[in-house]
């Protein structure tokens, strides 16, 4: 069966629909911090590039978002999923953070050129084509100061049980009841490198749990 356009179309917007309803499942903001070893070397990295403004990109519930605003940076986060941006905004008017949570999709970004000195984005990418990954990427570089800074964690995802089906390129569209909908895609690192080309590598690490960390910074 051939896959057209209007079929694509449909797939991604099931995909946000499916966002919107795991964050409506969520009545309380989880305050608790993941435990991911790689966090305090975020806001290091961000203070030693001398970085004023930041954008989290796909932001949840905002947990970075607000972490990173505590150290003293100007951050805006944004999410597909309304839900998730509440409970962001929620949470930040509890805990005293100022950041400024806005609902948007991440393909189609309300910021003029050279808005942010660096973009983070932590296990995003994967719920992308990779064609839109590749537009998105683009955005990222414009929206960017000159020499900006880029920080992504991609996920090694794909691998664990679910009924799917995919598309062609190699995107896993989910059809079990608990993800209903969710697009995921494993990126190989050659493709995470070409999806770059238009940054330098400042670093590209893997962890234990085959997370790619990469820091990287605007040609
Ligand atoms: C796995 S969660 C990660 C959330 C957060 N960055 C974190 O580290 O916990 C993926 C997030 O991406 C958001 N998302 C997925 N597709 C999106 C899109 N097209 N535009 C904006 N946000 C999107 C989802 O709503 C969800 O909050």
């Amino acid at each position: 069966m051939t896959t057209t356009q209007n079929d694509i179309s449909k797939i991604y917007e099931e995909n946000l629909k499916f966002w919107d309803e795991a964050w409506k499942r969520v009545s309380k903001p989880h305050k608790e911090l993941p435990k991911l070893p790689y966090i305090h070397e975020i806001t290091r990295k961000l203070k030693k590039y001398q970085v004023k403004k930041v954008l989290d990109l796909g932001c949840g519930s905002g947990w970075l978002s607000i972490f990173i605003s505590k150290y003293g940076f100007d951050v805006t986060g944004i999410d597909i999923a309304k839900p998730a941006v509440e409970l962001g905004k929620t949470w930040a008017s509890e805990d005293n953070a100022k950041v400024n949570f806005l609902v948007g999709d991440l393909l189609n970004l309300p910021f003029k050129e050279n808005s942010f000195d660096a973009v983070v984005c932590n296990s995003v990418l994967e719920h992308f084509r990779f064609d839109q990954a590749k537009v998105l990427f683009e955005k990222v570089h414009k929206i960017l100061t000159e020499k900006g800074f880029l920080f992504a964690c991609f996920d090694q995802v794909g691998s664990g049980k679910g009924e799917y089906f995919e598309l062609s390129d190699s995107t896993h569209v989910y059809t079990d009841q608990m993800r209903q909908g969710m697009m995921l895609r494993n990126y190989s690192d050659n493709e995470l490198k070409e999806l770059l080309s238009n940054f330098d590598i400042l670093s590209f690490d893997k962890n234990n749990y085959g997370s790619r960390l990469v820091w990287a910074r605007k040609k």
